[in-house]
């Protein structure tokens, strides 16, 4: 029998509420209490979920109500304080992406979480996503060949954010979904953008990450647009795969489309690229909310002491981007390079997902 794990969520703002109703359905999980600054948040919270406790106090939700576990969705810029508090009080922390506002502070909030045996996981939600475990599946299977370009979008009108750009806001979405398919960390990063509403805070940016190999992605990210658009399109040698993720039932369509170079010609006149044009197919994908999946997963490696699939390292990873992304914005799209290539080797990464934490009495 699993477990009952005492949890608390901070931040009931916009996406908190979701993480409250995940947890609330969820059996082996106890949601004991709520906290947010605004009385109204709370009060309207209560509403909903009469028999769970709403506090103001975050040192109270930390020390008052025998938490096991805190939630934090509270704005950016409150990530790392609330985090590393809760870290502290000895319980384990799942962090909205992004996980913080510099890499500095993940780094410090790996150190607590792993100097004390706790559990840090990152909400990267989309790895969770049926849709996108179908997309690793195939490539895996080498269906499509080799990746040669990724290419994101992600853009609607707002919700325009005050403490972060769009970049910071929308593509951590996109890059957790291209560092878990091609399992490599960027050698160098481009952003161009510009804030059109909000003076110094960007409401449109272009990213580019380069890989080894000429493997590259790009990821347009806009709180500017008329149209809703979430699409990602994987070009492979052999494949190519287009995912719009505002499809209802088919999300994932896989093109059997690729042109290639005739290996030798003799006159210009043979000289053809040869189109290939095959059947497009659609596979069968299970609909299932992904943050549930991803409030699983937090529990079970709590329950079993595993590291999770979006660890406090992949939300530095993420980070060090999103920070490279904004010195380049800095310098007018100038290219940001990692001093190390840091290519995650698959079988390693996936040996830790799933590896037993070093149970540590808890530094309070
Ligand atoms: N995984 C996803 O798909 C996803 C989607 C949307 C937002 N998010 C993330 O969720 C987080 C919250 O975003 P949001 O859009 O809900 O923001 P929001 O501004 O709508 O809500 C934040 C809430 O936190 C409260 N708050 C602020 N500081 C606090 C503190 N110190 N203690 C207690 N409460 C505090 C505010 O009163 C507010 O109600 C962000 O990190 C965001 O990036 C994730």
């Amino acid at each position: 029998m699993k477990k009952t794990i005492a949890l608390g969520v901070v931040g009931c703002g916009y996406w908190g509420p979701n993480l409250v109703r995940n947890f609330k359905g969820l059996p082996n999980c106890n949601l004991k209490a709520m906290c947010d600054l605004s009385e109204a948040r709370l009060k309207h919270m209560r509403t909903l979920y009469p028999d769970v406790k709403g506090v103001t106090d975050f040192e109270h939700l930390l020390n008052g109500v025998g938490l096991d576990a805190v939630v934090v969705a509270a704005p950016v810029k409150h990530h790392y304080s609330l985090a590393k508090a809760s870290l502290l009080a000895g319980k384990h922390t799942l962090i909205e992406k992004p996980m913080a506002s510099s890499s500095a502070e993940c780094e410090e909030l790996i150190e607590i979480a792993e100097r004390n045996g706790l559990v840090l996981m990152v909400g990267h939600t989309f790895l969770y996503s049926a849709p996108v475990r179908k997309i690793v599946e195939i490539v895996q299977a080498g269906d499509i060949g080799e990746i040669r370009y990724i290419n994101s979008r992600r853009l609607n009108l707002g919700l325009f954010q005050k403490d972060i750009n769009v970049a910071w806001d929308l593509a951590p979405h996109d890059i957790s979904i291209i560092l878990h398919i091609l399992e490599e960390f960027p050698v160098v990063v481009n952003c161009q953008g510009n804030a059109h509403v909000t003076p110094g805070i960007e409401d449109v940016t272009n990213i580019s990450l380069s890989f080894r190999h000429k493997r590259f992605a790009t990821i347009q990210s806009s709180w500017l647009e008329p149209r809703k658009i979430r699409e990602m399109t994987i070009v492979g040698t052999r494949r190519m795969i287009v995912y719009d993720d505002l499809e209802t039932h088919e999300k994932i369509r896989i093109y059997d489309t690729r042109v290639e170079r005739p290996p030798h010609h003799d006159t210009f006149a043979d000289f053809h690229y040869s189109y290939h044009y095959g059947d497009s197919y659609i596979p069968y994908i299970k609909q299932e909310e992904p943050l549930k999946a991803e409030c699983q997963h937090f529990l079970d490696c709590i329950e079993e002491g595993m590291t999770p699939l979006t660890s406090g390292r992949k939300g530095l990873e993420l980070v060090r981007i999103l920070e490279a992304a904004s010195k380049s914005l800095k310098g007018q799209g100038a290219p940001v390079t990692f001093s190390e290539s840091r290519a995650v080797p698959s079988s390693l990464e996936r040996a830790e997902a799933g590896k037993v934490l070093p149970v540590q009495p808890v530094c309070v």
